[in-house]
């Protein structure tokens, strides 16, 4: 059988996994997502990604009408039906259906949709050499217009611009700064320094998504005994670290060598970001929720 998509309930043939012309999600970007990683057969906290789709459903208050029980559920049983083991998973979340941009009057309840995917962001041989950054002049919007925290489908144009800026120069991410001029985090992922041995990344209220990779890092960075602090992290900070690498599901955990021309340290990975990569990747052959 070919690959199902979870649908408002249902498991449907992708190919008829359709949503309206008038999903919100689609005409005004209302609405959210999370994207998740399967590895060898364990849905990587699941549970967190569920909790924050839930936060940035709750922020837009918009009404998914399934609990967080369900949803993990839901995402579970679509990993199974595609026998999915090694993987993306990709959960999107809309208001419902209605055009015109006023939410009572829409004639549907809100669009969930759950699809197993193959992802791979960056080449093997990245992890080894490591990436090169630009900082993009697109910012991060503040809190008061639409809060970063949320993983919102509209917060996304934003970021698309800078990804579209790197790509013009060959870079393979973008910084985005705040309305400060403080880095926030990267497009698509969050930024980690490590500044005079002390690991360091922008707390959220800089702008920057709580990332769940962004966790298990810090986890991971108290387990093997890294010095660690949530700090504002200035373009300068980036320029005279020792190290840097950003965090995200997609992009895993990816040195960061160059940044706007310069090199960052040695213009090779650590050795702080290598235990650290070891260590987050060690962490998801062990955990996780079984498909
Ligand atoms: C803007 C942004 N920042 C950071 C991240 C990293 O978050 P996570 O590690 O939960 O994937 C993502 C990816 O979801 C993102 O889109």
């Amino acid at each position: 059988m070919g690959q199902l998509v979870y649908l408002n309930g249902r498991l449907t043939a992708r190919d008829e996994a359709n949503v309206s012309i008038y999903d919100h999600g689609f005409l005004y970007g209302d609405g959210a997502f999370e994207g998740i990683r399967v590895y060898g057969g364990n849905i990587f906290r699941l549970r967190e990604h569920v909790v924050r789709l839930l936060r940035s459903a709750r922020a837009l208050d918009i009404a998914l009408g399934l609990t967080e029980a369900e949803i993990i559920s839901a995402i579970a049983e679509t990993a199974r039906a595609n026998h999915h083991t090694t993987g993306y998973i990709r959960v999107t979340v809309s208001r419902g259906d209605g055009l015109g941009l006023d939410p009572s009057h829409l004639t549907s309840k809100a669009t969930i949709v759950i699809s197993t995917e193959q992802l791979s962001l960056y080449p093997k041989e990245m992890y080894e050499t490591g990436l090169t950054v630009i900082t993009a002049s697109t910012r991060v919007p503040p809190a008061c217009c639409i809060d970063p925290q949320i993983k919102s489908l509209g917060r996304y144009v934003n970021n698309i611009m800078a990804k579209m800026e790197a790509n013009r120069v060959g870079a393979g991410e973008a910084l985005m700064l705040n309305m400060e001029g403080n880095v926030a985090e990267a497009t698509g992922d969050n930024l980690f320094v490590v500044l005079g041995g002390v690991l360091v990344t922008p707390p959220t209220s800089q702008g920057a998504l709580p990332g769940i990779t962004r966790a298990t890092v810090i986890e991971c960075a108290e387990e093997i005994g890294i010095p660690f602090r949530e700090s504002t992290v200035t373009l300068y900070d980036c320029y005279n670290a020792d190290e840097a690498f950003l965090t995200g599901t997609a992009a895993e955990v990816i040195p960061m060598v160059r940044l706007d021309g310069r090199s960052i340290g040695g213009g090779a990975p650590g050795s702080t970001t290598v235990r650290l990569i070891e260590a987050f990747r060690r962490r998801t052959t062990v955990e996780g929720v079984r498909v």
